[in-house]
C-alpha cells in the first residue's frame, strides 16, 4: 500500500506508547538525571542563570527533579514536600526577560539531550518546557 501521511504512526501519544512521559523515559532515574544535567550545564556555561542561583545548587536540583516528577505524571515529590509550585509567584523575585527564558529553555533541551530517550519523548518534553519558560517571563 502507498505510504502516506496518515499511515504514519499515530497512535499512542504525543511523548510515545507508555501512559505519561514519566513511565516513557525511564521514570524516576531519568528524571533525576535531567534535573542534574540541567543544572550541570548552567554552573558549566550560563552566567546569566547561575548569577540568579545560591552558591550551592544541591538545594535547586532537588526541587527541580521533584517538581518534573510530577509534572511528567509521576509521583508529585514537590507538591509533597512544598505544596503547590505556584511558579509564576516563585519566580518573581528573579528577572526574567525573554533572553533568560530562552537561556533557560536551551539549557533544558540541552540537558534532555544529554540523556537517553526516544526522540520523540526529547522532542515533546522540550517542546512543553521552552513554553512553560516563556510563561515565567515577568520582566
Ligand atoms: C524562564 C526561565 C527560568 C528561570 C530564569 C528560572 C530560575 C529559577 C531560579 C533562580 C530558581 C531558584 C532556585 C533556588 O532557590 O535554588 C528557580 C526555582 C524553581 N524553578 Fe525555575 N526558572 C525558570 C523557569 C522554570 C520552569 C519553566 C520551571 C518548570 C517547568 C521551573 C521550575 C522551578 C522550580 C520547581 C523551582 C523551585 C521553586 C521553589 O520551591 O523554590 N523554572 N527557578
Amino acid at each position: 500500500m502507498a505510504e502516506s501521511p496518515i499511515s504514519e504512526p499515530t497512535s499512542g501519544k504525543p511523548w510515545g506508547t507508555a501512559e505519561t512521559p514519566y513511565e516513557e523515559i525511564g521514570g524516576d532515574e531519568t528524571v533525576l538525571a535531567i534535573a542534574e544535567a540541567f543544572y550541570d550545564i548552567i554552573e558549566a556555561e550560563s552566567p546569566t542563570l547561575r548569577a540568579m542561583l545560591p552558591d550551592d545548587t544541591s538545594g535547586s536540583r532537588q526541587k527541580l527533579h521533584q517538581f518534573l516528577s510530577g509534572w511528567m505524571g509521576g509521583p508529585p515529590l514537590y507538591w509533597e514536600a512544598h505544596g503547590h509550585p505556584r511558579l509564576r509567584l516563585r519566580h518573581v523575585p528573579f528577572p526574567i526577560d525573554g533572553a533568560a527564558a530562552e537561556e533557560w529553555a536551551r539549557c533544558m533541551r540541552q540537558a534532555i539531550a544529554s540523556v537517553d530517550m526516544s526522540e520523540r519523548a526529547a522532542a515533546f518534553l522540550g517542546q512543553q518546557l521552552s513554553t512553560a519558560a516563556l510563561t515565567l517571563i515577568n520582566r
